[in-house]
């Protein structure tokens, strides 16, 4: 009897913290938009396998841990405008509906690019070349068809994307040959008449190189000189083991700053394979041949890799929260590795790792790392 009557006393006294186990919820994990929030933004570019939601793991993850998006490549112009007046809006509507929806910060890439462009663009009806007034015509046609299609929803706007060459010169892209170095100037005007309340950014890639990245200072500053609108250059974060240097990327940022814009990190993924070809850069149509050797780590990264390439991401993280008051968003180009164009870029067919989830959708010890280092900043 006395045994009993112990028992039912102790079963008693546990019986708070068998009920405190049983009902208590997982205290949720800090997201990566959580701790970053107050610093600056953090996005994902969306393919259209996540923009329709068939992707639900990709999905899950972008709701939870991001808070900005753009799309990969349905904003493009060969995609809304496959041919001369006809657009098709359909990925793009269900895009910016997504991020509606999930209150996210939404940017639209891009408008005038001489890469992923429908080659009537440039052309009359026998192949020629069309005269600087046609191609005027044409991209104030895109540029206001879209911008106002999204007026006041989509907040900010890649206008020109990658239209100088690593020295700074000017690419010899067909808006650049047909119209003259005036083609950025009217992209802006065009853009911003459509919507005057939309962000307007210059996007590129490698302009931690001096010649590139003096060359934009000038362009932001010619730009507000004539009375335009731009509020940031768009750094596309393709970087590597091996480039850039940490000092050269704050260089340009700096710059950037200076010149009295904000900086917005786009498009960043870090490689973890051997670089195939010395400036790397990201011009999409700059490909290499498969070679086995640049493929090393088709079943898994070897842990001193992994730990080397979370060491150099973190260290870019460190600098971009360091420098939170000069960013305003840093956005992945991707969600989990399998989605990276890196596996098809610069050299088709390999096996990457740039992005923080992995194949399975899970966090890269990298996701914790940034939260911790977000928090320390608080
Ligand atoms: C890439 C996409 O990720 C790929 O899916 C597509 O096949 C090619 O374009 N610079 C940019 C991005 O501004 O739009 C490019 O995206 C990568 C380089």
């Amino acid at each position: 009897m006395k045994l009993i009557k112990q028992l039912l006393i102790m079963m008693l006294l546990c019986l708070p913290f068998l009920n405190c186990t049983s009902t208590k919820k997982e205290e949720p994990k800090t997201t990566l938009k959580d701790a970053l929030s107050g610093k600056f933004l953090i996005g994902t570019a969306m393919n259209s396998s996540q923009i329709w939601g068939k992707d639900t793991l990709g999905v899950k993850v972008i709701t939870q841990q991001f808070d900005a998006v753009v799309a990969e490549n349905c904003m493009k112009s060969m995609h809304l405008q496959p041919k001369d007046g006809e657009f098709d809006f359909k990925d793009a509507d269900q895009f910016v509906d997504f991020g509606e929806r999930n209150n996210m910060f939404i940017t639209g890439h891009c408008l005038i690019w001489h890469s992923q462009v429908p080659a009537w663009f440039f052309t009359d009806t026998v192949g020629k070349d069309v005269s600087k007034e046609i191609l005027t015509e044409r991209m104030k046609n895109h540029i206001t068809t879209v911008v106002s299609r999204y007026k006041g929803r989509v907040k900010g706007w890649d206008v020109v994307n990658e239209a100088l060459n690593d020295d700074g010169t000017y690419r010899n892209s067909k808006f650049y040959t047909i119209i003259g170095k005036d083609f950025i100037p009217l992209a802006f005007k065009f853009a911003h008449d459509a919507d005057p309340d939309a962000e307007l950014y210059y996007n590129d890639y490698n302009e931690w190189y001096a010649g590139k990245r003096d060359s934009i200072v000038k362009m932001v500053i010619q730009l507000k000189d004539q009375g335009l609108r731009i509020d940031a250059v768009g750094m596309q974060g393709h970087i590597g083991m091996d480039y850039p240097n940490l000092e050269d990327y704050k260089a340009a940022m700096d710059s950037f700053a200076a010149a009295g814009v904000k900086v917005m990190v786009t498009e960043l993924e870090l490689s973890a394979l051997p670089t195939p070809r010395p400036n790397v850069g990201a011009n999409i149509s700059d490909i290499e041949i498969y070679r086995k050797e640049m493929n090393p780590y088709t079943d898994g990264l070897p842990d001193s890799v992994a730990t080397a390439w979370t060491n150099r991401m973190a260290s870019f993280f460190k600098l971009f929260i360091d420098n939170s008051d000069k960013i305003e968003r840093v956005t992945l180009w991707g969600v989990s590795d399998a989605d990276s164009w890196k596996n098809d870029f610069p050299m088709p067919g390999r096996t990457d790792y740039p992005l923080l989830f992995d194949r399975n959708h899970q966090p890269k010890t990298i996701v914790s790392t940034i939260i911790q280092e977000a928090k320390k900043n608080k």
